[in-house]
Parts: structure tokens; sequence; C-alpha cells
């Protein structure tokens, strides 16, 4: 890594054990270079998360496949480890042994790193009976409280105490199983679908998710559980039925590609202009995504079952409202805008989702971007071009936004907050480098 001395104004969050490695790191890029060749798709992030979590429903052993290498992915491995869980690790292939699972208390240092690792709830009280897990906390994108997860869990015959920031959860009474029951959730989030559904493979009788989220990482989960011998039906729809099975065995699963790093490189050949081409991809995931890209004047094309070639075109502006699959999705709204900052016209972003996911605004502008906030709704006005400027990332996928905008801006964009881009996206620096962009990992001094 090169060591340069930069001219930094922006002062990098120092205060969580996780960032402090990136303190005097950030990407240096070189933008307007155009992109060209195939860059391959990892395993997706969100159904590796969810999927590890669920291992633990396992009394055997089981092998996992494609799944990413990454900050959030190697977390969720060490919180299995506290567990009690023996896991090997061959690159993209996880061999994981579930069958020492005893601790029923997942550890505070890790469940505050990343949230995702409260999913680990359903799991553990369902095969132990009781569960002591920490309230992972807000993010920068929103408070993400897990009420819907703690009243699934409720419904099916826990008793749950929160206290001192840890969810204490316990089969009621002399039952020994949770039991099936009818669950209609307020809002298709896909944490307490997924809390739920992993819940109630091992519970006594029938669970009903109404009004679940239908997002392909439900899907995939469901589609894991399966393959180890649970009964779950109508995953990808509003109603998913799981009829409570005794024990699950072991399972040799491939993760399925990330429909969210995928869409990232689509809005990257778009921005810059290039016909580059993805690899290991499914296109069912992204269709909300490339009937986006079409509206903006992109064509996305078809090559094979499993790859797909941006064909670009005049970029023109268009409105976008994130909600819930299959609508347009929260995690590619910063990417987008990015996008539309330099599409001809004006275009109208509405984030439903979370109600703090419009922080990368402030440093698209850094860049010369012409956008109005007010309240969740972000107004573009198309620019000829960005210029290129130091800037921090506030989140993961506002971090690749810009990245995104630094390809296509005038001379160099310094991006920091690079523990963001390294939590959701593996290689990404190598991935576009290989495609031809003048990207470099840099450390600083200030
Ligand atoms: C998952 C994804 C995340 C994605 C999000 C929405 C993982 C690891 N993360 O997050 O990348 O952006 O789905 O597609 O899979 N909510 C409640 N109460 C709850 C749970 C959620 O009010 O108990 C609210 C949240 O605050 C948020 C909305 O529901 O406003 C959506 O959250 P949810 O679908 O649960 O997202 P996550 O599962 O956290």
């Amino acid at each position: 890594m090169e060591v340069k001395t930069i001219n930094t104004f922006i002062q990098p969050n120092q205060s969580a054990t996780f960032t402090q490695d990136y303190n005097r790191v950030a990407l240096e890029i070189i933008g307007r270079n155009p992109l060209k060749g195939e860059v391959r798709i990892s395993g997706a992030k969100n159904s590796a998360l969810a999927i590890l979590a669920g291992t633990l429903l396992c009394s055997q052993e089981c092998r996992l496949t494609n799944v990413p290498t990454l900050k959030d992915v190697q977390f969720m491995g060490q919180v299995l480890s506290a567990l009690g869980v023996k896991i090997e690790q061959n690159q993209d292939v996880w061999d994981i042994d579930p069958r020492q699972l005893k601790d029923a208390q997942a550890p505070y240092e890790l469940v505050s790193q990343l949230r995702a690792s409260f999913f680990v709830i359903g799991p553990i009280l369902t095969r132990l009976g009781v569960a002591h897990v920490p309230l992972p906390g807000g993010c920068a994108i929103g408070s993400r409280p897990v009420d819907l997860h703690v009243r699934g869990l409720q419904a099916m015959g826990a008793d749950v105490l929160i206290e001192h920031g840890v969810v204490n959860a316990s089969v009621k009474g002399n039952k020994k199983r949770l039991q099936g029951a009818n669950i209609f959730l307020d809002y298709p989030s896909v944490g307490a679908t997924e809390t739920i559904m992993m819940a109630a493979t091992l519970a006594e009788g029938e669970t009903i998710i109404q009004n679940a989220a239908q997002e392909p990482e439900i899907v995939d989960l469901a589609n894991f559980c399966n393959s180890m011998g649970a009964k779950i039906k109508g995953a990808g729809t509003n109603t998913i039925t799981i009829e409570g099975v005794k024990s699950l065995h072991s399972t040799d699963y491939a993760i399925i590609p990330d429909r969210i790093e995928a869409g990232t490189f689509l809005v990257a050949g778009a921005i810059t202009h290039s016909p580059i081409t993805l690899t290991a991809v499914n296109h069912e995931h992204l269709i909300p995504v490339i009937a986006k890209l079409e509206e903006i004047g992109v064509k996305v094309a078809r090559e094979s079952e499993t790859s797909l070639k941006v064909l670009p075109g005049e970029l023109r502006g268009t409105d976008i409202e994130t909600s819930p699959h299959p609508g347009f999705p929260t995690d590619m709204q910063a990417q987008f805008m990015a996008l539309l900052t330099v599409s001809e016209g004006n275009s109208l972003i509405t984030e439903t989702v979370f109600e703090n996911r419009l922080r990368h605004v402030a440093e698209l502008k850094r860049m010369g971007a012409d956008i109005k906030v007010k309240g969740n709704c972000a107004m573009v006005r198309g620019i000829y071009r960005l210029s290129g400027a130091p800037v921090m990332a506030t989140d993961l996928r506002a971090s690749a936004a810009l990245v995104i905008a630094a390809l296509a801006a005038d001379g160099t964009t310094i991006v920091q907050g690079l523990q963001h881009l390294d939590r959701g996206y593996e290689n990404i620096e190598q991935k576009l480098r290989s495609l031809g962009a003048k990207i470099n990992r840099i450390q600083y001094q200030s």
C-alpha cells in the first residue's frame, strides 16, 4: 500500500474499535476511465449472514459454499464461534459444526458491531429453549428496532424480558419447544421474517407468517433450511408456512449471488458509459434495478443464464421510491443517486424504508452534485459532470455510491471511511481495477 500525504479536512470516526484500522486509509480514484471486460459477482452478504445464523438450527455438520469474504461475514463467524460452533474456512467454503452449541448467550462486543448478529436469537431459542442476545442498537441509517422479531417470538410462546440492554427469551412454562402460531407482521421486515422462520423450523406445529418479506435472501434462507429437512413453503410470497420438525440434518449449500453488488456494478457501467459484463448473477433478482436503469436510458442484455451486459446510453433523470421487495431496493438508492446526479433533467428520490438514509447527499454535493433534501425526499438536478473531491463514506451503500461517482468524476477523489465499504464488497478495488478503473488503496498522513 502506498503512503501519501493528503490534504484532508474530514475527520474519520475514531470512536469504535471496528473503525480504528481505517483511520489513515482511503481509496484514491482517478475518474473518467472507461471500463471494459468481465466481473464475477460474489455470494450475497445478506444471505450469508442469515444462513450462518441458520446453521445453529442444525444438529449435524454443514458445508456452505460461495460465502463472500467480508468483514460482516467474518463477524458473524466470530459470533458463532463464541457460541461454541466450530468453523473451518477455505476461501468461499465454510465447514460448520454446530453440534457443540451450548452457550445461549451471544457476546455484546460482537453483537454491537453487527446488527445482523441479532438474528441468532431465533435459532438459539428454538434449539436450546433459552437465548440471551444483546439489543443490536441503532446505526447510521436509522434506529432499527427489533420489536417485530420479539413479538413474533412471543406469539410462538416465548417469554421475553428486555433488561440491561439484553433480550432474554425462554420457552414458556413446561413446554420444551416453541409453538407454531399465526403471525401477521406490521411491516414486511427482512430480519423479523428470518428470525421467525428460523425459530418456527424446530417449533411444534405450524407457523404462518403473513405480510412476510419477499426478498431473494428470504427464499435463500428457506431453501437452505429445507435442504436440512425443514418444511417451509411460500418463501418469496407474502405468506410463508412452516411446519415444525424435531431436528435438521447436514447439508452442502451454495449461497445465491449478491444482487446488490451486481446492481452496484451495473450502475458503475452505466455512469462510465462502459459495456461491462457481469458473471455469476441471477437476473430474476435484479428486475427492479434493471427496470430503473432502462428508464434512465441504459439497457441491460442477458448474455447467458448467469451473465448480464450493460449497454450504455444517454442518461436521463427519473423518479425512484424505495420499498420492500419486489419494489426498488433501499440498498441501491445511494448508488442510483450517484448515477442521477449526471443524468439529464430532474429526479425525485424517496426513501421509505429507513429514516436516515440520505447522508451521502452532503458528500455527493462536495463533488458538485445539485441535490436538495426535504424530509425523506431528495430532488436531484442532473449536471454535466462531477468533480473529484475528498469525501467520507457514511454507511455501506453510501460508500459504494461515492466510488461510483468518483469513477465518472473529473480528477481525483479520495474516499475515506472504508470500514463501511469492506463490510459489504468483496475485493471491490481489485474487481474495478481489473475492469480498467484507476483505483488504489492508500495510507495517508494528515
Ligand atoms: C435487511 C438487510 C439490509 C436491507 C434491509 C431492507 C440484512 C443483514 N440486512 O436489514 O441490507 O437494507 O433488510 O431491505 O439482511 N423494523 C422495525 N421493527 C423491527 C424490524 C424492522 O420497525 O423489528 C423497521 C426498520 O427500522 C426499517 C424497516 O423495518 O425501517 C426495514 O427493516 P428490515 O427489513 O428489518 O431490515 P433488516 O432486516 O434490518
